[in-house]
């Protein structure tokens, strides 16, 4: 088999990709370790950045989203009993976001892809290996169904995740991590009921952190901070939602509609950053070059720039024979990846309770939420990093 683009991984930035390239009549295949409803099973965080909604409106997959997304233009800091609200669009100079489930974009996107009639191979397990990047003619080869296959390829794409095989691929003396774990986890709740505001809350609070988040106007979803020793099989609904309500106001505990859970799980939270995201022919992109802990929702947001900028340097070299994308990219991705993953890091500082937070280290979370929300420089800085960076 030959392709020009050998695409490893059917996640967001795997389809993304395939689908940019696709468009720009350069031929792709993607090879993924799981089926399709397993990949469509994994919840993500659903906050778009318009850069995201641009992307997908670009590859032809964005008219659901405009349909059934929902254009938030702030969100709310709850601290010391009260919410305040961030008018991110006011603050930006008329941006907003997206609320639009990830699983519907990969939805999208795997629509879209299946309707071109393009390859895309499921369930290979971990078969994968890469071979010759360091050469101008890698190849791929995996098993699928107990059959040996060859792809030979042009470039080859990681978009396999943080787990992936392509990252584990590259010369350990050539590569260079970063990272940082965070000692707690997010209890995520996934349910059929109406929003609790109409707007994303971020709570500080004494018990930890809380989250009120939605996938509509009837599925919410909600989290709250654990601690990473918690089971999931620990937390009843009935626990989650009494723990959730001890982390809201008065207002939002007295108008929060519960109901049984769809989905429940537990998410350790973890900053990393793998330096280069290019190696001879092989390029990293999304998580399987960098994670953020999810307060911020920058993780999708940054997979759609890695993908923006190496479609672009792939379609350079094909139709200008120029190699200055693809020469560029590992700098010019890691740049906007630094300046995500500090926002990450700051939001998720600012608002978890750390074993050595204390009741000093409260009250000064506590005096950093009442200056960020009294002063526009400061509720500036945060709603130029939310809404998104510019490109
Ligand atoms: N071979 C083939 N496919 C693989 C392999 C492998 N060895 N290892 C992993 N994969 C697949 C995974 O099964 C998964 O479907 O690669 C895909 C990677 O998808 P994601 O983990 O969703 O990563 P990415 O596409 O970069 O999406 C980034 O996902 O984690 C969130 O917050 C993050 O929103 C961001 C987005
Ligand atoms: C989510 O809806 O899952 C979500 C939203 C915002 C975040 C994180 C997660 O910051």
């Amino acid at each position: 088999m030959r392709t020009q683009v050998a695409i490893i991984g059917a996640g967001p930035s795997g389809l993304l990709l395939g689908q940019l390239l696709y468009k720009a009549g350069i031929d792709n295949i993607i090879i993924e370790r799981q089926g399709a409803q397993y990949v469509l099973g994994r919840i993500r965080a659903g906050v778009l950045e318009q850069v995201a909604v641009d992307l997908l409106d670009e590859c032809g997959v964005g008219a659901r989203m405009h349909r059934e997304g929902l254009v938030h233009e702030g969100i709310e800091l709850l601290f010391k009993g009260s919410r305040h609200r961030i008018d991110m669009h006011d603050l930006t100079g008329g941006k907003n976001v997206t609320v639009y489930g990830q699983t519907e974009v990969t939805h999208d996107l795997m629509d879209a892809r299946k309707a071109e009639g393009l390859t895309t191979v499921y369930d290979v397990g971990d078969s994968v290996t890469l071979h010759d990047f360091d050469s101008a003619n890698p190849r791929v080869r995996y098993v699928k169904d107990g059959l040996a296959h060859e792809i030979e390829c042009d470039f080859i794409a990681g978009c396999d995740g943080y787990h992936g095989v392509s990252r584990a691929s590259a010369p350990s003396s050539a590569l260079r991590t970063y990272e940082k774990v965070y000692p707690f986890g997010w209890l995520g709740v996934l349910a059929d009921v109406p929003p609790v505001s109409h707007e994303l809350i971020y709570a500080n609070t004494e018990r930890g952190f809380a989250l009120c988040s939605m996938r509509s106007h009837t599925r919410s979803r909600y989290y709250v901070q654990v601690p990473l020793t918690d089971h999931v099989e620990q937390w009843t609904d009935d626990a989650f939602w009494s723990e959730l309500k001890l982390r809201l106001d008065p207002q939002a505990r007295e108008s929060l509609v519960t109901g049984p859970s769809i989905e429940k799980s537990i998410a350790p939270l973890r900053s990393f950053v793998a330096e280069p995201m290019r190696f001879g022919r092989l390029f990293l992109a999304g998580d399987a070059a960098h994670i953020v802990p999810p307060t911020g929702a920058k993780g999708l947001n940054l997979a759609a720039t890695d993908v923006k900028y190496l479609s672009s340097a792939l379609i350079e070299h094909y139709k200008d024979k120029s190699s200055a994308g693809i020469d560029h990219y590992s700098e010019k991705c890691l740049r906007r990846v630094w300046k995500a993953e500090r926002f990450s890091w700051w939001f998720t500082s600012l608002m978890h309770k750390f074993p050595d937070t204390g009741e000093f280290g409260q009250k000064v979370q506590e005096a950093e939420l009442d200056y960020l929300v009294g002063s526009r420089a400061a509720s500036t800085a945060l709603a130029e990093n939310y809404v998104g960076l510019p490109l």
